[in-house]
């Protein structure tokens, strides 16, 4: 799994870079007697389980009348292997359950967004790179229809690499994205983009086109490394080039209750960005990773699993947070 460089150099290059997040505490030694003993914070820490203590009822999601025009989500961290495309995908997946037409966008040239649904890039004639960098390619003709209905897919692959470089030179190369999706939004309810795990130009474009950011954060000690260079970002691209840009919420991953260290990250990313965590949070589990095997969601591959409930409600909040 490739681990990127938390803070990398910002396209924006005339100011200086943020302070860094708000870190948890560094790991001291303790003896077993302090650590149990020592406050009453601690105590409940270690017995209560955060994620499930903020838990609330989700308002039942309103059926639709019509679709469009679509809401455009990026999920965005330049943290490799956090759960973007996993997240993507399933979100995705259980969005469409719920009625609403989804289209999803693979924006990083590995490619695994379109690998995990069963597609093989490369052999595509056509990705999002042809329609982002030549005017006779529209998002239409790049479109394929997933194995989930109601879910279409703008697949990727290693050319869109290219595109990274390309479109430095090009006008308007912040709005390359938003100018394939533009035509494409009437006809869905939600288009989620999977970020590449950088804030190059890719994810610029990707923050441009999109009305509003998930960030998915492994609870992991040194996850919230970077966020704030990821938040300083955002509020950029809401400066300078997409004034409707919001962060649509947090979402922790890879939560495992049993250890005391991820209960500890949770809630510490809850003291920071209180209710802009989604009270869904997604557990560690093995179907994950086999879900990307089996090329499809989990939704259909382990529709009985906590892993597909975890992702219905998320789409639940998620439809919440749009109302
Ligand atoms: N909740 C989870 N539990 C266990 N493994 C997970 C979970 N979410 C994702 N994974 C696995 O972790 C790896 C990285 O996830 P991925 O979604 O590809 O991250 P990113 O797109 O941020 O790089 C993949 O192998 C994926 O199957
Ligand atoms: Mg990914």
């Amino acid at each position: 799994m490739a681990r990127e460089p938390a803070d990398e150099a910002l396209p924006f290059d005339d100011e200086p870079a943020p302070e860094v997040a708000p870190e948890p505490a560094p790991r001291k030694r303790r003896s077993r007697r302090k650590a149990e003993g020592s406050t009453e914070s601690r105590t409940r820490a270690a017995s209560v389980d955060p994620a499930k203590e903020r838990v609330r009822p989700i308002p039942e999601p309103v059926s639709l009348r019509g679709h469009g025009p679509a809401r455009v989500l990026a999920l965005c961290n330049q943290k490799g292997g956090v759960g973007k495309t996993t997240s993507t995908i399933n979100l995705g997946a259980a969005l469409a359950e719920l009625g609403r037409r989804v289209l999803l966008v693979d924006f990083d040239p590995q490619g695994a967004l379109s690998v995990g649904l069963g597609v093989y890039p490369h052999q595509l004639d056509l990705t999002v790179y042809n329609a982002l960098m030549e005017r006779r390619t529209t998002g239409e003709d790049v479109l394929l229809k997933t194995g989930v209905s109601g879910m279409d897919l703008l697949p990727s692959n290693i050319d869109l690499s290219a595109a990274e470089v390309q479109l430095v030179g090009e006008v308007a190369r912040e709005q390359a994205l938003a100018r394939v999706l533009g035509p494409l939004l009437p006809r869905y309810d939600y288009v989620l983009i999977d970020c590449q795990p950088s804030l190059g130009l890719l994810t610029i474009n990707a923050l441009t086109a999109a009305h509003g950011v998930i960030v998915p954060l492994e609870c992991e000690f040194f996850s919230l490394r970077g966020v704030a260079l990821l938040l300083d970002t955002i509020e950029k691209v809401k400066e300078r080039l997409n004034p409707e840009l919001k962060v649509e919420g947090i979402l922790a991953t890879m939560y495992d209750a049993r250890t005391l260290h991820a209960r500890e990250v949770f809630s510490r990313v809850v003291d920071a960005f209180g209710d802009t965590v989604f009270q869904t949070v997604i557990a560690r589990t093995v179907r994950f990773p086999e879900t990307t095997v089996a090329g499809e969601p989990i939704t259909s591959w382990a529709p009985q699993s906590p892993g597909a409930a975890a992702y219905r409600d998320l789409a639940r909040e998620v439809l919440a947070r749009a109302d």
